[in-house]
């Protein structure tokens, strides 16, 4: 699994926020075997970069300055311990990067990919960049869905960024007819982008899920200002519909009518940030990841409620729901539908680190009547 590294990068941290906690696992530099013979410029190089990047307050200095080496080098990182010395022109780029990861920008914004599952994928700025904790959730869908036996399921991402649920699902399910949705035209870019870089089929749509944040002010979907990056349209994506001139973002439900009650998997990883954790996020987090993507309100659940109710009219009958939620959730999540009454068999999982992650649901056969019904049963 190509992740593996980035995800090793960050154990010892929460996923979402960035910030210190206790994990299941030991901090550990991927790939890499401590005292490995790197040779003597590359290695004073790497050693220099490793306590630039420890005093900026990088998580894992050394399997950055490893994998920012690798990048400026064009050298496998396996085959850094094989490469004496650094070309000048390499090193100028590895002191800029080094420089920058410094400053917190993320890692995978300066190497310009993250590994998700099977897959590489295209991020930068603009986009959330996906966790390793997601590829699990993702792993529940795949499991579902292959052990259910289903013959080119139709399955939904909504919230999805850089597309990493749905070209994931597109890779693993053959057959399986993908839609991924969201309502922010950067993230649509990378998606797009990534569709094309893999060459895996999914319908990619600009649609508002209905994550309603009007109640605490727009400064949830403020933007930094990040000097010196820009968002760079792909020509190979061809013209993007969601560009300036667009129009309004339709409702989910309005763009997706022809699959209304007919989703086999809807799965979603949307915001679910609190507002009282804006204090405790990392720099790479709060300032690269762009708002919309983190932000779910006083209590984290708005985008867990949305994608719910957009899930209660996608799904057929017996269609299977996956939704990643904060490790703060675990009772929250579920207990929001149980009590939505438009579900059966509702479960919370934890992720490799014992942490509360996702909810699984499966959509009750419409017209079984329910003791928790909120509103009309479709
Ligand atoms: C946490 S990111 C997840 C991205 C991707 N699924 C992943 O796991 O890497 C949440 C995504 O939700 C999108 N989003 C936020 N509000 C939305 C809304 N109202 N409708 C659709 N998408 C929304 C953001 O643009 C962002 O791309």
């Amino acid at each position: 699994m190509t992740s593996a590294a980035a995800g090793k990068a960050r154990l010892g941290r929460d996923a979402r926020t960035g910030s210190r906690t206790r994990s299941a696992h030991p901090p550990h530099t991927p790939g890499s075997t401590p005292g490995t013979d790197l040779g003597p410029d590359l290695r004073a190089e790497i050693d220099e970069a490793v306590a630039v990047l420890s005093a900026a307050g990088v998580a894992s200095p050394r399997s950055d300055a490893e994998q920012l080496a690798a990048h400026a080098t064009g050298e496998p990182r396996w085959r850094l311990a094989l490469t004496g010395t650094m070309a000048p022109a390499d090193r100028d780029w590895f002191h800029d990067l080094v420089a920058r990861r410094a400053a917190r920008v993320p890692l995978q914004h300066l190497v310009g990919t993250v590994g998700f599952r099977y897959l590489t994928l295209a991020v930068g700025h603009g986009v959330f960049v996906p966790r390793p904790e997601t590829e699990m959730v993702v792993g529940w869908a795949i499991d579902t869905a292959r052990a259910a036996g289903w013959d080119r399921p139709i399955c939904v991402d909504l919230c999805t960024g850089s597309g990493a649920i749905a070209l994931a699902l597109a890779d693993e399910l053959p057959g399986a007819r993908v839609h991924a949705v969201d309502s922010d035209p950067d993230a649509l870019m990378w998606a797009r982008r990534n569709v094309v870089l893999t060459g895996r089929v999914v319908t990619v749509h600009h649609a508002d899920v209905g994550i309603d944040l009007s109640a605490w002010g727009s400064s949830a979907r403020a933007r930094p200002d990040v000097p010196g990056e820009r968002i760079v349209a792909d020509p190979a994506a061809g013209p993007d519909p969601a560009g300036p001139g667009a129009g309004p973002v339709p409702a989910v439900a309005d763009e997706l009518t022809d699959l209304l009650g007919r989703v086999d998997l809807l799965v979603s990883n949307p915001p679910y940030l609190c507002d009282d954790e804006r204090d405790r996020i990392e720099p790479e987090v709060g300032e690269h990841d762009p708002p919309a993507a983190l932000w779910a309100g006083p209590d984290g659940l708005a985008g867990v409620r949305a994608v719910a109710q957009a899930a209660v009219d996608l799904l057929r009958d017996g269609g299977r729901l996956v939704i990643e939620h904060s490790d703060r959730h675990g009772s929250a999540a579920p207990a929001l539908l149980r009590a939505h009454g438009y579900w059966d068999d509702v479960r919370g999982h934890q992720d490799l680190t014992g942490r509360d992650r996702f909810v699984t649901a499966t959509r009750r056969v419409r017209g079984t009547p329910s003791p928790g019904v909120v509103g009309e049963e479709r």
